[in-house]
């Protein structure tokens, strides 16, 4: 099975989202994360981007599928989930793993929500995790699984500053 990441932006106590929105406004780390996921689109390449049901209902509609990349969405009721032009959907992590396989012809990412992550972590092929790690702490409900001592940090960005927020980009990778 093909090897995959998990990118996320985490604050200094994990948490990753309140009320299903993101608890932030980090321009720069959509930017990165944009840049990352869509990777060598224009050279003929489409990444993955694999993703929860309630992620997925998070964007907002006109941001939905996000473009250039092949967007797989989780749910354990497929009949229910109301299909977009663009979009796969899968019924389990390793299902949308080989979805993305054998469809998308780059690389593949995991890209949340809390429940997505907790099993993406713990995952076999899953050998790198590209974390905006955020220098304060913001009000959440849903917060990033702790990380196995299998990965380590293998680099860290310098620190960007945005309306008074600090944060690094930081890769750590299972040896
Ligand atoms: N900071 C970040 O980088 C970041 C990134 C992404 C999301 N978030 C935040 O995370 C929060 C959402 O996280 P969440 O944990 O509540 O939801 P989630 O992980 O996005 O989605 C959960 C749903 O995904 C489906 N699912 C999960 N595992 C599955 C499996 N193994 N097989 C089939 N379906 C599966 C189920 O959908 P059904 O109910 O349809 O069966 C489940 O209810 C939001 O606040 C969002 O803003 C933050």
């Amino acid at each position: 099975m093909k090897s995959f990441s998990i990118i996320a932006a985490v604050d200094a106590k994990r948490g990753i989202g309140i009320a299903n929105k993101l608890p932030w406004n980090l321009k720069g780390d959509l930017d990165h994360f944009r840049k990352l996921t869509v990777g060598q689109f224009d050279a003929g390449r489409v990444n993955s981007v694999i993703m929860g049901r309630t992620t997925w209902d998070s964007l907002p509609a006109k941001f939905r599928p996000l473009p250039q990349r092949l967007n797989i969405v989780l749910t354990r009721d497929p009949a229910g989930f109301v299909p977009a032009p663009n979009v796969l959907v899968a019924k389990s992590l390793d299902e949308a793993l080989q979805l993305a396989e054998q469809y998308g012809s780059g690389d593949i990412f995991v890209i949340g929500g809390a429940s997505v992550y907790a099993q993406a972590i713990v995952h076999p092929a899953c050998t790198k995790l590209y974390l905006t790690e955020i220098q304060q702490t913001f009000q959440c409900d849903t917060f990033f699984p702790g990380i196995p001592p299998a990965f380590h940090e293998t680099s860290r960005s310098d620190s960007h500053e945005e309306g008074g927020v600090k944060y690094q980009f930081v890769t750590y990778e299972k040896a």
